[in-house]
């Protein structure tokens, strides 16, 4: 009889403002995810609090892993953990050190391994999770997407990376500045929308098109009305790239500056005034055209960006799939512009489902059954690398 090797690993994750626990069978089918997000608690300070975040994960912690592992027990009585997961970075220092001090504890206590995982590597696992008793979207073995080109894309990350291996990574190309989540977080910030800003640009440049109605002249008619923000391309020899090419990079420093401008210039014209033209937005309220009109030329200059180097990336290399993961692979434009480009280059995209895409467990406890970064007396003995590449 043959025997069918079971591994079912504990993953934490609290490099950032969500404490997170889960466990996933074999890298990639998951019998329990608990995210708690603290973005109530960081909401009136317009991002993210290192302090704040780490109380926050002192307090929820156990609660969370314990969810995870009662729920994991409800699906498999019999089941056991055979190893503990946790990020050990890139993210917040204080933050990241309750994570990894719970898993360490854990693990000693179980008398199982320990794994320390990159949490940028892991966002780049998310779109081979499945839930367990459904099929997964991405239906053959993982080495089979591989070589791939990965695009990370979150609140502290935007890095292409030519994957030509599970865990053989370069990167290929990245922001000088600004990660994307934070360009678009800040301009919410700037335009009084509120934090995350992500979710509520998305939808107003989204109520906003929606309002041309459709058709291929209510599109051409859509991207004639935007504003010409600058499209985030550095120049050739700035000293930022380090080596990168410019082409594969972008820079949305000049972005949030035109917007800052445009703002100070005109900043009445977004108010929402008595007898004005409106637009009714899903999740956000009642907002003037003319500040639609901005929030979607300002998404339009990072989705033209962002799939602008992801087109010159595929050319540039031989990839049988493109794989995105982190927060703002959410963005229903991105995610419409990633998969025509896909289409159109002859590679398959592959995403996350929504609930992996924000930072959760599971992408931690899955990358560690493929790979770990640090394991053994190394990964008990190891401190937090909050500046930690790929
Ligand atoms: O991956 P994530 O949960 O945390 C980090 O590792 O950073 O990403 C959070 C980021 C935030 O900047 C948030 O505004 C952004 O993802 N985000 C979005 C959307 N949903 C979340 N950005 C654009 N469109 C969205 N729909
Ligand atoms: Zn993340």
């Amino acid at each position: 009889m043959v025997e069918v090797l079971v591994m079912n690993i504990l993953g934490i994750e609290t490099s950032c403002d969500e404490t997170a626990a889960a466990v996933v069978r074999n890298g990639r089918e998951v019998l329990s995810n608990v995210v708690f997000t603290q973005i109530p608690l960081h909401r009136p300070y317009g991002g993210v609090v290192p302090e704040i975040a780490s109380r926050a994960h002192v307090e929820k912690i156990t609660e969370v892993v314990r969810e995870a592992l009662d729920r994991f027990a409800a699906l498999d009585s019999a089941g056991r953990i055979d190893a503990v997961a946790v990020t050990y970075g890139p993210g917040l220092s204080p933050a990241l050190i309750v994570g990894l001090n719970a898993a360490k504890g854990i693990a000693l206590s179980l008398g199982v391994p320990l794994y320390c995982i990159n949490h940028i590597e892991a966002h780049l696992h998310t779109p081979f999770l499945y839930d367990s008793g459904e099929a997964p979207a991405a239906e053959r073995d993982v080495e089979s997407y591989f070589p791939a080109l990965g695009l990370a894309i979150s609140g502290g990350h935007t890095n292409w990376f030519s994957l030509a291996e599970i865990g053989e990574y370069e990167t290929i190309g990245q922001t000088l500045d600004d990660a994307a989540g934070e360009a678009f977080d800040k301009a919410s910030k700037l335009l009084g929308l509120g934090y995350p800003g992500g979710p509520k640009v998305d939808a107003i440049a989204k109520a906003y098109y929606e309002s041309f109605g459709s058709g291929p002249d209510a599109h051409r008619g859509w991207k004639a009305s935007l504003e010409p923000f600058p499209k985030g391309q550095p120049r050739e020899g700035v000293s930022q790239l380090a080596g990168l090419s410019a082409d594969l990079c972008v820079s949305f420093s000049g972005l949030k500056t035109a917007l800052l401008r445009y703002v100070q210039k005109h900043g009445e014209l977004l108010e929402t005034a008595e007898g004005e033209a409106c637009i009714e937005v899903p999740n956000v309220g009642s907002v003037s055209v003319e500040l639609a009109r901005i929030v979607a030329s300002y998404q339009e200059a990072i989705v033209g960006a962002v799939g602008d180097r992801t087109r010159t990336a595929l050319r540039r290399g031989a990839f049988r799939s493109l794989i995105i993961g982190g927060g703002v692979s959410l963005n229903s434009r991105l995610r419409g512009a990633l998969k025509k480009i896909a289409a159109e280059e002859g590679v398959e995209l592959l995403t996350a489902k929504p609930k992996y895409c924000g930072d959760n467990g599971a992408m931690i406890a899955a990358l560690a059954y493929y790979r770990q970064n640090l394991a053994g007396d190394e990964a008990l003995a190891a401190d937090v690398r909050p500046s930690l590449e790929v």
